[in-house]
């Protein structure tokens, strides 16, 4: 009886850590760093290893940049008990080896693999393989899987059951690893990405180095274009789960090799790049960086590192910033913080400097009185009809307004 009373605990209790460790990840959107744009083939345990003492030196691991991601081109093939092993001459230490060291440095390792036979590298995938590689990650450490969908049938309900595998077998590891579905937001992945397991997905296919790409760059992906298909998605976004417009740009000045598509994007401003990653934290999208954190320069390290652009994308609230004003070559983007705050983004989508003014209660929707500061100038400011000011093209303003006893304080 006795024993039987504690087998019981035992079960209880496992099961109850099993939960926590999945749902315990993503609260906030993931930060760190990919490999994708720049590195592609060329990924290496040199490499991975020098990013991440790079991340520590530079302050970014203290900014939050957790996860170090190797995308695509790692795998070496299946051996013959049909398990993943890395490229054995890029990899010569294995994976555990390489996450210790990452591990060692106080940051999280993430690792790729695709939903069918191929990635879109073409290298093996994990299609049949799901339990097998899930465990193989788990054991070798791995705290994050980017799982692409290349090779794949184009229905949803295939990617979901194929997704919802993947997500089953990560979960059965009993290790808190985050989830990161890719299948370029071709299915819907808003509507049911978590219930496969999901912790992020990709609302968009893959980003290009550029302000705007137009209808002859054939649908690719500039910032502007991102940014346009992320909106109506605000309701999706929360604790655990994430739209994801893809990597960040910033700092990249056509340096990427899929991100550039071998030069023919070259690159964006560094007001176009600051852009960027303050829309995507008014988006509370996961903030991965691309560049090579090596050899950064200050302007766009301070970028990165602007503490409080990184505390509006992790705030607990958790809320997906909503365009209240989309006119005339404006964008504004408002998003709820803790602490009855606001956050309200002013875009010059022109490509000249123009003066804005919006009524604060018909067009921000902001209303009684308040206190706001204006991030990038430090400008205070106090109720006023309307907010107004000059941008440069392509820039922004944020204002952080607080309202409830705002005068008080
Ligand atoms: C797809 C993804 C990219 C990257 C590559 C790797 O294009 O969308 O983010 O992972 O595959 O081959």
């Amino acid at each position: 009886m006795i024993l039987k009373k504690l087998a019981i605990t035992f079960c209880i209790s496992l099961l109850t850590l099993f939960v926590q460790s999945q749902s315990s990840v993503a609260l906030t959107p993931p930060m760190g760093w990919n490999s994708w744009n720049l590195f592609e083939e060329e990924v290496s345990d040199k490499l991975i290893r020098q990013i991440a003492d790079a991340l520590v030196a530079s302050g970014m691991t203290g900014a939050g940049y957790q996860y170090i991601v190797i995308d695509d081109f790692w795998v070496g093939g299946r051996n013959a008990n049909n398990e993943l092993f890395p490229d054995p001459v890029r990899f010569p230490n294995g994976m555990k080896a390489l996450a210790d060291y990452v591990h060692s440095k106080g940051l999280k390792l993430g690792i790729y693999s695709d939903a069918a036979s191929l990635t879109c590298g073409g290298v093996t995938g994990s299609y049949n393989f799901e339990e097998a590689d899930a465990t193989t990650f788990a054991k070798w450490g791995i705290d994050y899987l980017k799982y692409d969908y290349c090779n794949a049938p184009d229905d949803m309900v295939t990617a979901f059951t194929r997704y919802k595998k993947m997500g089953d077998a990560l979960r059965k590891t009993n290790r808190a690893i985050v989830y990161s579905i890719c299948e370029w937001g071709q299915r819907q992945p808003w509507l049911w990405a978590r219930a496969a397991g999901g912790h992020l997905w990709r609302t968009t296919w893959d980003m290009r180095d550029t302000w705007l790409s137009d209808k002859y760059d054939n649908g690719h992906n500039g910032i502007m274009n991102t940014i346009e298909k992320q909106k109506g998605l605000e309701k999706y976004a929360g604790a655990g789960g994430w739209n994801d417009p893809d990597l960040l740009v910033t700092g990249l000045f056509g340096k990427g090799k899929s991100s550039s598509l071998n030069g023919r994007f070259n690159g964006c401003t560094i007001t176009e790049y600051r852009t960027q990653f303050a829309i995507w934290c008014m988006l509370a999208s996961p903030l991965m960086v691309n560049l090579d954190v090596r050899t950064m320069d200050t302007t766009v390290k301070a970028i990165l590192l602007n503490k409080e652009l990184i505390a509006i994308d992790q705030d607990v609230l958790g809320n997906q910033a909503t365009a209240i004003v989309d006119a005339n070559g404006w964008l504004v983007l408002k998003k709820e913080l803790s602490g009855d705050r606001y956050a309200i983004c002013i875009l010059n989508r022109n490509n000249a400097t123009a003066a804005f003014s919006f009524n604060c209660e018909t067009a921000l929707k902001v209303y009684g009185q308040w206190n706001a500061r204006e991030l990038f100038s430090n400008r205070q400011l106090r109720t006023a009809k309307t907010l107004t000011g000059e941008l440069a093209a392509h820039d922004c303003a944020i204002f952080i307004m607080s309202t409830a006893n705002a005068l008080k304080k």
